[in-house]
């Protein structure tokens, strides 16, 4: 897959302002290394009335963030590693060999853990449990969604929908071909549907439907 020249934004204000909120309620937030290089961004908490209320509930001013590599191949100059990092370090979860590269390239900006080949998911949500994160926000991107859903490791899915048609053979596509546990028959329960403006957000339960 390769990203298309220009973020095509399909969300609106509100949408995005609605995503900060479920940032503001997470205790981590993780997308891939793909995200880092294709949009560099800063992945924090946007609303400062957000974080004043995160410290008055005694939770850090932003969630920890964290990214998934298996390369180690992460550009130390890019926006994630020097924003909303003040109070912790981002974690990188990557394998053995990626991890040397990561430290190398990183030095003091990250947290590296290594995690074996092929990187082992489970060991990195029980990592992330041990470091008190309760809630953790999957940000995609497309690989990053397709290995949480074949694992099953995923409780909840908010997916939103907005009215553009994109034709663009390139464009990042919410998950990529696979064998997800339980096959296409598999129905998930809808628990609520809501409209933001132009966008509709669907969100999905991600256990068996009763
Ligand atoms: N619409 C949205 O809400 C949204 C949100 C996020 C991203 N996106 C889009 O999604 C696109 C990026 O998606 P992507 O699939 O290319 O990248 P990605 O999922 O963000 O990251 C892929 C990279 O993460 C690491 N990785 C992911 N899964 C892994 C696994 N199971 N085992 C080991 N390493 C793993 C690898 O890092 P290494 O390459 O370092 O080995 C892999 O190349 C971008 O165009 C972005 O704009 C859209």
């Amino acid at each position: 897959m390769t990203s298309i020249p220009e973020r095509l934004l399909v969300s609106n204000a509100a949408d995005f302002d609605r995503v900060d909120q479920l940032r503001a309620e997470s205790d981590a937030i993780l997308i891939g290394a793909g995200t880092i290089r294709s949009d560099n961004p800063r992945l924090i908490v946007k609303s400062e009335s957000r974080q004043t209320e995160r410290v008055a509930a005694g939770r850090a001013r932003q969630p920890l963030k964290v990214v998934v590599s298996e390369s180690g191949d992460l550009d130390p100059d890019v926006k994630f590693w020097h924003h909303g990092t003040d109070e912790h370090r981002p974690v990188v979860y990557t394998t053995t060999m990626g991890g040397a590269w990561a430290r190398s390239r990183l030095g003091e900006l990250a947290d590296v853990v290594g995690l074996g080949h092929p990187l082992d998911f489970g060991r990195m949500l029980d990592d992330l449990g041990a470091r008190g994160v309760r809630r953790l926000m999957v940000e995609g991107g497309s690989r990053i969604h397709t290995t949480f859903l074949m694992e099953d490791l995923a409780d909840e899915l908010f997916l939103a929908i907005g009215p553009v048609l994109v034709g663009d053979i390139y464009a990042p596509r919410f998950l990529l071909p696979e064998k997800f546990p339980g096959g296409s028959t598999r129905r998930r329960t809808l628990v609520d549907l809501t409209r933001v403006g132009d966008v509709a957000v669907l969100h999905y339960h991600l256990g068996e439907n009763e």
